[in-house]
C-alpha cells in the first residue's frame, strides 16, 4: 500500500476526539478544520522555494518565497467542504474547485452530480480533499475528472481511509500520493469504515 500516514501528535489527538460518538457537529467541524490545516502543512512540504531579497526596517535580508505552480484544492461534496477552511488558512491563494459526488447506497458506486473547476487547470497542482476514503470510488472518480481536464499533479488528502480505498487509488491512479491520518481496519457490509467515525457529511452538517 502506497500511503503516507500523518502521525503528528496533534493530528492523532484531534482524530481521536473527532471519532468520538459524543462529539457534536460544532466541535466536529472545528476539529476537522484544525486537522485539515495541520495535514495541509505536511502535504505542502515539497513546495518549491525561490530566493528573494526583502528590506526589513533595519537591513536587506536574503529570504525565500514560494515558487512553482499555484495550487488548486478540490473538496468532494459534501464532506470535503469541512476541510476547505483549514486548508485556505494556510494557502489563501489556492483556487477552490468543487466536485459533487455521492455514493449510491445500494451499489456503493460514485454518482457525479456537480463539477466546477478552475479554468487554468493545466497551470495548477491539485489537492483533492475528502475526510473519508472508503471504497475509494468517489476520490478515484474525482481524480479521473481532473486528469481528463488536464491536471498533471494531484495529491489526495483524507482523514480516515480503509485499506480497500487506498488500494483502489494505488491501482487506478498510481501517480497520486495519498495522505491520511489513519488507515483503519476494513469496510463493513454497508461500505462504512470500521472503526471510522461514521458518516462524515452527516456529522458535519447535522443531517441524517
Ligand atoms: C462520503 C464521503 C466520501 C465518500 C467515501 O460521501 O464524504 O465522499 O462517502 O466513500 P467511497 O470512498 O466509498 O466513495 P457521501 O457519498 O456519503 O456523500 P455526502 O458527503 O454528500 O454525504
Ligand atoms: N462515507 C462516510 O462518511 N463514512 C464512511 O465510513 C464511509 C463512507
Amino acid at each position: 500500500m502506497q500511503v503516507k500516514v500523518i502521525d503528528h501528535p496533534l493530528v492523532q489527538h484531534k482524530l481521536s476526539l473527532i471519532r468520538d460518538v459524543k462529539t457534536g457537529p460544532k466541535e466536529f467541524r472545528e476539529l476537522l478544520e484544525e486537522i485539515a490545516m495541520l495535514m495541509a502543512y505536511e502535504l505542502t512540504r515539497d513546495m518549491p522555494l525561490t530566493d528573494t531579497t526583502v528590506e526589513t526596517p533595519v537591513a536587506m535580508c536574503k529570504c525565500k518565497m514560494l515558487s512553482g505552480k499555484k495550487l488548486g484544492v478540490v473538496p468532494i461534496l459534501r464532506a470535503g467542504l469541512g476541510m476547505v477552511g483549514g486548508f485556505l488558512k494556510l494557502i489563501p491563494a489556492a483556487k477552490v474547485g468543487h466536485m459533487g459526488v455521492y455514493r449510491d447506497p445500494n451499489t456503493l458506486k460514485p454518482v457525479e452530480y456537480y463539477c466546477k473547476l478552475p479554468t487554468d487547470i493545466t497551470e495548477r497542482d491539485f489537492i483533492v480533499i475528502d475526510p473519508m476514503l472508503a471504497t475509494g470510488g468517489s476520490s478515484a472518480a474525482t481524480i479521473e475528472v481532473l486528469k481528463q481536464k488536464g491536471a498533471k499533479h494531484i495529491k489526495l488528502m483524507c482523514l480516515v481511509a480503509a485499506p480497500e480505498g487506498v488500494q483502489l487509488i494505488n491501482e487506478q491512479h498510481p501517480d497520486v500520493e495519498v495522505y491520511v491520518a489513519s488507515v483503519d481496519e476494513r469496510l463493513n457490509d454497508h461500505g462504512y469504515i470500521i472503526p471510522g467515525l461514521g458518516d462524515a457529511g452527516d456529522r458535519i452538517f447535522g443531517t441524517k
